[in-house]
Parts: structure tokens; sequence; C-alpha cells
């Protein structure tokens, strides 16, 4: 609601030309800091899904900040979504596009009950790949996914329009 935007938008470190000239870079570590911030952030991210989910998915590595926090205050366990090669069990892989050249995230095949709904939580809804890929992984797994939650969405990158026929994606702030 209003009042947590306001909160998280009073802490959030605002960088023009990071990590290259012309980028504004939306960075949360101060809301990660501030205790009542990150609490607030945490609840948020959930409540909108209250009753649709099982578990979070947390995204590697901003989103296992978020996804751990917010399941302590939900109750739902976490899968951790992994950058490649992390993983000890057999998992699934998920090839993504960066603006130079590719990553890959994995979760273990089996971590959950068949039909299992998954949120996805990460700090920042960009281009979608992440969250593109994560959804994969998930439906991949034999699970569902739940919807995307993020804390931003930067509008101007396209996320949402690769995502949102499909899923249902929430955003606190937008830019
Ligand atoms: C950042 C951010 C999101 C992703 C969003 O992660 O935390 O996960 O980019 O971008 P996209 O929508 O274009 O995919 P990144 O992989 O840079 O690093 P991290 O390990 O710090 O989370
Ligand atoms: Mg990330």
């Amino acid at each position: 609601d209003a009042q947590v935007r306001e909160l998280v938008e009073s802490k959030l470190a605002t960088i023009p030309d990071f990590p290259e000239p012309g980028v504004v870079f939306r960075d949360l570590t101060p809301v990660f800091a501030d205790g009542p911030a990150f609490h607030a952030l945490s609840e948020a991210l959930t409540t909108p899904f209250a009753g649709r989910f099982d578990h979070l998915a947390g995204v590697e590595a901003r989103g296992f900040l978020l996804a751990g926090a917010a399941s302590v205050l939900c109750g739902a366990g976490v899968l951790p979504v992994r950058k490649a090669g992390k993983l000890p069990r057999a998992v699934l892989r998920e090839e993504y596009d960066l603006e130079y050249g590719s990553a890959a995230l994995e979760v273990h095949e089996g971590e959950l009950a068949p039909a299992a709904r998954v949120l996805i939580v990460d700090d920042v809804l960009a281009t979608g790949g992440t969250a593109l890929a994560a959804a994969r992984l998930i439906e991949r797994a034999g699970w569902q996914v739940a919807g995307i939650s993020v804390a931003i969405e930067l509008d101007a990158l396209g996320g949402r329009a690769r995502l949102d026929d499909r899923y249902d994606v929430r955003s606190l702030l937008q830019y």
C-alpha cells in the first residue's frame, strides 16, 4: 500500500550513470539495512498473493534476501533458484540472455511436491529474462507459477510485456 511504498522509496538509493553512463541504478541496499523498511517490503511482496502459493522462489542473489525474509513472515518455505553450477543434486537448467552473453539458472528437480504453487520473488524486474527463466524452471519441474512479485519494476525495459500474458506480475515501485 501507499505507506509501504513511501517508506521503501524514502530509503531507496538512486545512482545516476551506474554501471554505465545513461543508466540510473536503483539500489535497495539501504532498504535491506533498515529493519522496518526491510520488514515492510518483505511483507508487501506476498500479501497480494495470500492463499495462492505454497512456496517462495528466491532468485540468486538479491532475490534470496527478499524470499528469505518474506518466507519467515508468511510461513512458506523457499525454493532457491541458483546460478548455474552451485546445486549438488540433479538439476534443471534454463539459459537466459544478458546484455553481453548469457547466464543460466538452476533448481533441484523434485525439490517440491508435484503441482506445488510457487511465487517467484526478486528485487528488480528489468528485461524479464531472469523471471522468465525462473518461471520456465518451475514449470519444467512440474510445479505451478503462482505469480511474480518484485520490489522494483523498470518500465522501459519491457519485462512486464514478456511475462504478463502468462503470469500475474506485481511490483511495489515502478520507474
Ligand atoms: C539483477 C536483479 C534481477 C535481474 C533483473 O540480477 O537482481 O534478478 O537482474 O534483470 P532482468 O529482468 O533483465 O533479467 P543480477 O543477475 O544482475 O545479479 P544478482 O546476483 O545481484 O541478483
Ligand atoms: Mg538478481
